[in-house]
């Protein structure tokens, strides 16, 4: 028996104010829509339909970009006229699993979990419920469906505009995630009506529907509150992000993860850390990002898919898709762009970028470096200003530099270009042809001097600074005066 999914997301969201749909609008730095596929997926759903509605056309170009381990396929909702009517235009696909049940959910609430969707599962084949609906209690319950419970189940949900002054009091609430016996939902489903408070078909509405009919609707109350908070305009979506944010936070501190500060902290769902690891303020881990142990991740630094080993330290790094093994020390202020791989104890200073290139163990480029499209060996030294001049406005080149070569302060390597094992540079030259083994290349002009050359120069360059220097020094006097 194989079970499906319904995701509803037609909604414009008109209250987000945004030119995305809004189950496209991001929590953490991934689309509601991604948590709510996520959790799905984690709950082993392989048929999932998702309602597409106004800017559909955005959805469809998420969804086939996405590795999905499910089969999604999107049916458009061309009018928005309620969750009812949404799940009305998958008629056709709920067809083909008459003989199970479907999970419905709603796009705009991501932290539904797989663990709540399994227990939800297990609790509506045991009651052997037409429907089940997901609850949580929330200290604020605003904005969402009330539930009425009675001694057997539950008799409906009220939406927060059609509840007597007396049903807003219930903080039980819908959270917009449920299973449902698929021909049940289907013999209800084109008996909504939209006679309420918005003039809507209320998917909600199935419930009395069922229970007229003699069947059973039952509630089941998830153990995380968390499930049912959706997002309709941007401050609850700033809401979910600060739920998110120090509900990962918290997990990390579990683990042993240290953290001074939380401000402007931020950390994906995938990204893990290892224990004894400190994290300082305003730092951003994003996507597929793994931390060792005994790091520090200093102020400012934004991590994005990118690997880092044990005993690490960085200060206002920047890296995306990169590797970075132990003991490696960098930072302040340097970028790693895709492909680059930092290996063991290498010390990377201010001001340095590094692109699709490999740095060997021990090497350092202690400031003010470009190396770009490189493979550097081991216990290289880069001087103060190097630069790996890898493109040439139309292809780029690679440079290659063998174990402990020296390069010597504002060097220039014009790939492609070789530098031998133990070879140097001399400080200003523009390198262009291979250096063999232990050889120095020095490319520079000759040293001018001429004597008395800058005198008279000179003599008005002082003048100028004395006039200036008398200036201030009477000003500061007569104000001492006063
Ligand atoms: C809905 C529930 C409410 C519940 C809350 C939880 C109904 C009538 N109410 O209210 O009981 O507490 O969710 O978050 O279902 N959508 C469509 N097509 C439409 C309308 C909506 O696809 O015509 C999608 C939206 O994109 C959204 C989801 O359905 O992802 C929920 O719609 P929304 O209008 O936000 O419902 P709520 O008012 O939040
Ligand atoms: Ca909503």
């Amino acid at each position: 028996m194989k079970n499906a999914a319904i995701v509803l997301a037609g909604g414009q969201g008109k209250r987000m104010k945004s030119e995305r749909p809004k189950v496209l609008c991001n929590v953490l730095g991934e689309p509601m829509l991604e948590w709510v596929l996520t959790a799905c997926e984690s709950s082993e759903i392989e048929d999932i339909c998702v309602i597409k509605g106004w800017h559909g056309e955005m959805l469809d170009e998420y969804i086939s970009a996405r590795r999905s381990q499910a089969n999604i396929v999107t049916v458009l909702q061309e009018d928005q006229l309620g969750t009812g009517h949404a799940v009305m235009q998958a008629k056709d696909y709920l067809e083909q699993f008459t003989d199970s049940s479907v999970l419905i959910l709603n796009g705009d609430a991501p932290f539904i979990d797989a663990a709540t969707i399994k227990d939800a599962l297990e609790f509506h084949t045991e009651h052997d419920c037409s429907v089940t609906v997901v609850t949580a209690r929330l200290e604020n319950p605003s904005g969402y469906g009330r539930i009425i419970r009675t001694d057997t189940g539950i008799s409906g949900i009220i939406e927060h505009k059609d509840c007597a002054p007396y049903q807003l009091a219930i903080n039980e609430v819908n959270s917009g995630c449920y299973w449902f016996k698929t021909c049940d939902l289907l013999e209800v489903l084109g008996e909504i009506t939209n006679n309420n408070a918005q003039g809507e078909y209320y998917l909600t509405d199935c419930i009395e529907l069922l229970i007229s009919k003699g069947k059973t609707a039952d509630a089941y109350m998830s153990r995380n509150p968390s499930v049912a908070l959706g997002a309709n305009d941007r401050r609850s979506l700033l809401a979910l992000n600060d739920v998110a944010r120090s509900e990962i936070i918290c997990k990390h501190l579990d683990n042993g993860i240290e953290f001074c500060c939380t401000d402007g902290v931020s950390i994906g769902n995938t990204v893990t850390i290892g224990q004894g690891t400190v994290i300082h303020s305003g730092v951003i881990l994003r996507g597929n990002t793994t931390i060792g142990e005994n790091c520090v991740i200093g102020n400012n630094c934004i991590l994005e898919n990118t690997t880092v080993g044990n005993n690490v330290n960085l200060n206002n790094v920047q890296a995306y898709d990169s590797t970075i093994d132990d003991d490696v020390k960098i930072g302040p202020f340097v970028q790693l762009r895709p492909n680059s791989h930092i290996k063991r104890g290498v010390k990377i200073g201010d001001f340095v970028e590094i692109k699709n290139s490999t740095i060997g163990e021990y090497t350092a480029v202690a400031h003010l470096t470009y190396i770009g499209d490189s493979d550097v060996g081991a216990n290289v030294n880069f001087g103060c200003g190097v630069v790996t001049v890898n493109y040439n406005g139309d292809k780029k080149f690679r440079t290659t530099i063998g174990d402990n070569a020296f390069i010597g302060c504002n060097t220039n390597l014009v790939a492609p270009v070789r530098i031998g094992k133990g070879a140097y540079t001399g400080a200003g030259s523009t390198i262009t042809k291979d250096i063999p083994d232990n050889a120095l290349a020095v490319e520079r002009g000759k040293e001018h001097i001429k004597e008395g050359y800058a005198l008279s120069k000179l003599h008005n360059r002082i003048e100028k600074y004395e006039q200036i220097k008398k200036e201030n020094e009477e000003q500061e006097s007569e104000g001492g005066k006063k």
